[in-house]
């Protein structure tokens, strides 16, 4: 009898653990999915970061954010955020909390959802800027994948890099996210970065496939794929292709520039650069931005980009700009110091002992470098070896990445110093080599002293207005178009 009981009751507890699994699995398939996380540099790197994912039903916006010191495994000592700003978007519900409290130089764990219905994300990490010249990141460029497999693969190239650079502070990513610009190959995309993007901050880069004008238009996907604030733009339309902003990182200042903002680019945009880019002391002043100004790929004759360069090379000198990260083109690309779209040809270098490594230093060079880390993906374009004058003249190295493997490129900034690496992961073995390497030591006591007067404006405020400045831009586009390419066309026939 008493053998009995416990074969009765062991099948009892069976049947209801089966059950009570059955339930379990039911509840869980009924949890509402929370995707496509990211957490952005949102004002102060310091203390400051915007959230952003989406659910494919309504749910509240909360963000719990806890030091990574305190936390115990659950988010009971956490501090919520929440907002209001949770909107539809294409069918899904696009959610952003910024968190603007933070302290420096701290590493946080963090969880987004609905508090009130107790649905929330996996944990993910950041750590908030602080302050000091030391740091370092990483970017990559163009994912611009167009299946399931393709976005994988570009992922393993960001593995690498994470793997190479484990200490890097934030992640860059020059555009071009997706191929098509699909509700499908954005989730694809999230589910394949999710890694990265949950476990660290993001510069997200608008590309001109993720919502361009006139390409693969669906308009205000970039804006509402990252929570990014740029109070110059906030009641802007040019939310509707992509945004611009920047922040300060250690002793360096970082323009994001949206390469989508008409052809050439709004003047409104322009004047927000002079006045971004003087208002900061930092050390270092970088560009980040999707279209290239020099590379050697399929774009660079196109009549964008040589409008783009007419306006912003000019700038760029102006403001003293030390380096340009910049995608599009697909192939790798690094230029000579270029300055008034000329090479400094007065460049002197000196290789020091920096942490055990022999590494030669551009010293303190004149003008500004551009660089393509190729692509993170797998579409890898040819070189193009009819650049325009002098981009070729310009140009210290170039690969194309065809049939070798994805790029991604490591900077580390140190002070006086900042060192850049490019690697390659090998499609096949997965293997990663070094492919180029740049380094500027650079006097910081000399710093520029550029007064912009009287900036011209555009303000494309009003849906007239920026009717009306689009005509009046592909108008001069043309026009600069002609005259700098027939020349050109010209003197080739001879
Ligand atoms: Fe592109």
């Amino acid at each position: 009898m008493k053998k009995f009981s416990k074969k009765l009751l062991a099948v009892v507890l069976c049947v209801t653990l089966a059950f009570g699994m059955t339930a379990m699995s039911t509840a869980a398939e009924d949890t509402i999915e929370i995707k496509r996380v990211s957490c952005t540099f949102n004002g102060d790197s310091q203390t400051s970061r915007g959230f952003c994912w989406y659910t494919e039903e309504y749910t509240d916006a909360d963000v719990q954010i806890v030091k990574t010191a305190d936390f115990d495994g659950t988010f009971a000592n956490a501090v919520t955020y929440s907002s209001d700003n949770v909107y539809t978007h294409r069918d899904q519900f696009c959610h952003k909390v910024t968190a603007s409290d933070l302290e420096a130089g701290t590493a946080y764990t963090y969880r987004v959802g609905d508090k009130s219905e107790n649905i929330w994300s996996d944990a993910g990490t950041f750590v908030t800027d602080d302050g000091d010249d030391q740091f370092s990141f990483i970017t990559i460029a163009d994912v611009q994948a167009s299946s399931d497999e393709n976005f994988m693969e570009a992922s393993e190239t960001l593995k690498g890099a994470v793997e190479t650079l484990p200490e890097s502070e934030f992640t860059i990513t020059l555009g071009d996210y997706v191929n098509d610009n699909t509700n499908e190959e954005w989730d694809w995309y999230f589910k394949h970065f999710e890694f990265s993007n949950m476990n660290t901050t993001s510069a997200p880069v608008a590309g001109n496939h993720d919502g361009n004008i006139t390409n693969k238009l669906n308009i205000n996907v970039f804006n509402s794929m990252f929570n990014l604030s740029n109070e110059d733009t906030d009641s802007n339309v040019n939310w509707v292709n992509g945004v611009y902003y920047s922040y300060d990182y250690g002793n360096a200042h970082f323009a994001v520039l949206n390469t989508n903002d008409m052809y050439p680019m709004t003047q409104s945009q322009r004047n927000w650069l002079v006045n971004d880019m003087t208002a900061s002391d930092a050390d270092w002043k970088f560009v980040v931005m999707h279209r290239a100004l020099y590379s050697q790929g399929k774009n660079i004759n196109k009549p964008d980009t040589i409008i783009m360069r007419n306006v912003l090379i000019e700038l760029f000198d102006e403001l003293d700009i030390d380096l340009v990260y910049a995608g599009h083109d697909h192939v790798y690309y690094r230029s000579h110091p270029v300055k008034g779209d000329e090479v400094v040809d007065n460049v002197t270098y000196v290789t020091e002992n920096y942490k055990g490594e022999e590494i030669t230093f551009a010293n303190n060079p004149d003008g500004t470098v551009h660089i393509l880390p190729s692509t993170a993906g797998t579409k890898r374009y040819g070189i193009n070896e009819d650049a325009i004058d002098p981009i070729g003249e310009a140009c210290a190295f170039h690969l194309s990445t065809r049939d070798m493997g994805g790029c991604f490129m490591t900077t580390v900034v140190d002070g006086d110093k900042v060192i850049i690496k490019s690697y390659l992961v090998d499609d096949e073995t997965q293997d990663i080599s070094l492919i180029d390497q740049y380094a500027i030591k650079k006097d910081l006591s000399q710093k520029i002293d550029f007064e912009p007067t009287d900036l011209p404006t555009d303000n494309a405020s009003n849906i007239d207005d920026y009717i009306s400045n689009i005509v009046t831009e592909i108008i001069g586009m043309l026009y600069s178009y002609i005259a700098v390419l027939l020349p050109q066309a010209i003197k080739g026939l001879f």
